[in-house]
C-alpha cells in the first residue's frame, strides 16, 4: 500500500484528482476502506449510525475519542479526522483546544473537524497556531439542528449564499485546511468552490467540490431509517446481514449447529 496521507497531503490536493472520503466509526470498517480512500472521518453522525440517536447532539467527547482510537488503530493510509462534538469547542478557543488536544494525544488522529463560520473563525485560527490541523464544515451543520429547526438545505436564496461564501472564506482564512460543503444548493455550492483556494469537501453540495464524503452505513445500506436525497446506496447489506442470522437461528433451532466441524476434541471418522 502506498504512503501515509496527512492534512497537508489532503490540502495540496486543491483543484487536483477529487479527495475521497468516506466515515468509519470501528476498527472493521476501517480496515475495509483505508487503502482505497483519502481520508476517514470518525464523524458525530456516530450518534445516529451506532448510538440510534435522532441527532448529533447527544455525543461527548469521550465517545468522539473511543471511536477516535478504534479508527486510528486500523488504518496506515487515510488521513483520519475526528469531529469535535457539539459542546466541548463552541464556548472559547481555549475549550476547543483542550478538547483537539485531548482527541490528537489519544486517538493518533491526523486532523479535527468542526462545524460553524465566521463566529467560529477565531477558534480555528487558535487551533491551527498551536499545532491542531482543522477540518472545516458549513452549511448544514446538524449539530445546530436546535436552531437550524431541522436538517435543511442550505443557500436557498441569495443572502444566504452571500452568507455561505462569507462563512467559507472565513474558514480559509482562519487555517483550515479542507472545508466540508453540506445540504448546500448546488448553484451556491459551485459559487463556494469558485472563491476557495483549500479543498472543498462536498456531502449534497456540488460534483465540481474537490472532494466528495458520505457516510459509510448509507453507503453500503447499514443505515436504512431514512435515505436523505444527496446519498447514493452503493451496496445493500442489510438482507445479507439478516440471512446469516436467520440462517444461524435455524441451524441452532434444529441442532444442525455447532458440527463436528466447529467442536473440540470428537473423534475422526
Ligand atoms: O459526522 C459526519 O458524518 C459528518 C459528515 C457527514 C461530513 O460530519
Ligand atoms: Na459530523
Amino acid at each position: 500500500t502506498s504512503k501515509k496521507i496527512t492534512s497537508q497531503h489532503i490540502r495540496a490536493r486543491k483543484g487536483g484528482e477529487p479527495i475521497v472520503g468516506l466515515t468509519a466509526y470501528t476498527a472493521s470498517m476501517a480496515k475495509a476502506m483505508d487503502a482505497i480512500v483519502d481520508f476517514i472521518l470518525v464523524g458525530d453522525s456516530l450518534a445516529m449510525t451506532i448510538y440510534g440517536e435522532d441527532s448529533t447532539v447527544g455525543v461527548d467527547l469521550d465517545t468522539m475519542i473511543r471511536h477516535g482510537r478504534a479508527v486510528v488503530r486500523a488504518t496506515s493510509h487515510a488521513c483520519v479526522v475526528v469531529d469535535l462534538p457539539f459542546g466541548d469547542y463552541q464556548a472559547s478557543p481555549e475549550q476547543a483546544f483542550m478538547s483537539a488536544a485531548r482527541i490528537l494525544r489519544e486517538t493518533g488522529c491526523d486532523a479535527v473537524k468542526l462545524e460553524g463560520g465566521i463566529e467560529m473563525a477565531e477558534t480555528v485560527a487558535f487551533l491551527s497556531a498551536r499545532g491542531v490541523p482543522v477540518m472545516g464544515h458549513i452549511g448544514l451543520t446538524p449539530q445546530s439542528i436546535n436552531t437550524m429547526g431541522g436538517f435543511k438545505t442550505q443557500g436557498k436564496d441569495e443572502v444566504a449564499v452571500q452568507e455561505l461564501i462569507a462563512a467559507a472564506k472565513s474558514m480559509e482564512n482562519a487555517g483550515c485546511f479542507a472545508l466540508v460543503v453540506e445540504g448546500v444548493v448546488e448553484s451556491a455550492s459551485e459559487k463556494i468552490n469558485q472563491v476557495m483556494s483549500i479543498p472543498t469537501i462536498g456531502i449534497g453540495a456540488s460534483v465540481d467540490c474537490d472532494g466528495q464524503i458520505l457516510v459509510v452505513d448509507d453507503v453500503i445500506g447499514l443505515f436504512e431509517d431514512f435515505k436523505p436525497k444527496f446519498v447514493k446506496r452503493y451496496a445493500q447489506v442489510m438482507p445479507t446481514i439478516r440471512e446469516a442470522i436467520e440462517t444461524f437461528a435455524a441451524e441452532v433451532r434444529t441442532r444442525q449447529f455447532p458440527s463436528a466441524d466447529h467442536v473440540f476434541g470428537r473423534p475422526k471418522g
